[in-house]
């Protein structure tokens, strides 16, 4: 089960008020959308977007919500596509749901053994199985140290080519492993963490989605309308902060992190990141 993250938070600061007008980016399984919708009742509607069918299939869907299976990078095509107008707010929640990592049976997870796949869509091309086995040592540094922000890029990137093929999940965290320096000391956070965070990032090429979503997002909503992102790591945290320096009054001086209650509930929150900005 997926547990909306910061879900108190969001709704003050989305402030949803009868008959308003809301944008879900990442739907998911609605946790976020259910409880702004009820908050529009009786007339609000809300458009979902979701990229991945396998989720957007599990979705219930409400009478007054509008869904579409699209990536939040076309966000002005689908809001023209349903003439959805006067938009009060916008919300998007990056990263990985629950689902994801355990149900999904995609790669997400260090910790299970499955395909190398990484992919939102499937109609996307490009996989992890693909990086890892195919891509030349320099290229796979780079992504692990850009998308990653890895200390041991090169070590890590050079083990990966020499241990091919590289058929699974467990297969590739193993290869992490064995790449990082005897004497290092290992720490509560998965050696593996940053190397499937930075393939799952250049797989679904999340930086530029980001961008070209906020982007849209802020030519769409109206004035005085509020923009709300949740994100997972810094390189996603640094342009949601620098994209609301021109035409948005901030919110948020300093991200608004989940409370000790939220974090004994929620292990997923632990990296969560809020920022608010109120269109000019
Ligand atoms: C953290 S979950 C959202 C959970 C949701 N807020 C809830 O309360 O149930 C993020 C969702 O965004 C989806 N997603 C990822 N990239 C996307 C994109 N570019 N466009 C639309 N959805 C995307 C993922 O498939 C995932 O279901």
């Amino acid at each position: 089960m997926h547990i909306p993250v910061m879900k108190k938070e969001v709704l003050e600061y989305l402030d949803p008020k009868p008959s308003q007008h809301f944008i879900d980016c990442t739907i998911g399984l609605s946790g976020h959308a259910n409880a702004i919708l009820e908050k529009t009742a009786p007339e609000g509607k809300l458009l979902g977007i979701e990229w991945d069918r396998e989720v957007f299939e599990k979705i219930r869907p409400s009478e007054r919500m509008i869904l579409e299976n699209d990536s939040y990078a076309n966000l002005k095509k689908i809001v023209e596509k349903h003439n959805f107008k006067n938009v009060s707010g916008i919300l998007f929640d990056l990263g990985i749901s629950s689902w994801d990592l355990e149900g999904s049976g995609r790669g997400f997870s260090f910790l299970r053994k499955e395909p190398l796949d990484m992919r939102f869509s499937q109609n996307s091309e490009l996989t992890a199985h693909e990086i890892v086995n195919y891509w030349n040592e320099k290229e796979i540094a780079e992504i692990l140290k850009e998308y990653g922000e890895e200390r041991f890029s090169g070590r890590i990137a050079r083990k990966i080519v020499e241990s091919r093929p590289i058929r699974d999940t467990l297969e590739l965290a193993e290869t992490v492993k064995r790449s990082f320096p005897k004497s290092y000391k290992f720490r509560e956070q998965h050696v593996a963490k940053r190397t499937f965070q930075s393939l799952r990032i250049a797989v679904n090429d999340e930086l530029n989605n980001l961008k070209k979503g906020l982007e849209q997002a802020g030519e769409i909503l109206d004035k005085n309308g509020r923009l709300v992102v949740i994100s997972f790591h810094s390189l996603e945290d640094r342009i949601v902060k620098n994209f609301f320096k021109n035409n948005f009054r901030v919110l948020t001086k300093k991200p608004v992190t989940s409370s000790e209650e939220e974090l004994k509930e929620n292990r997923r929150a632990k990296s969560a990141k809020l920022r608010v900005g109120i269109k000019l």
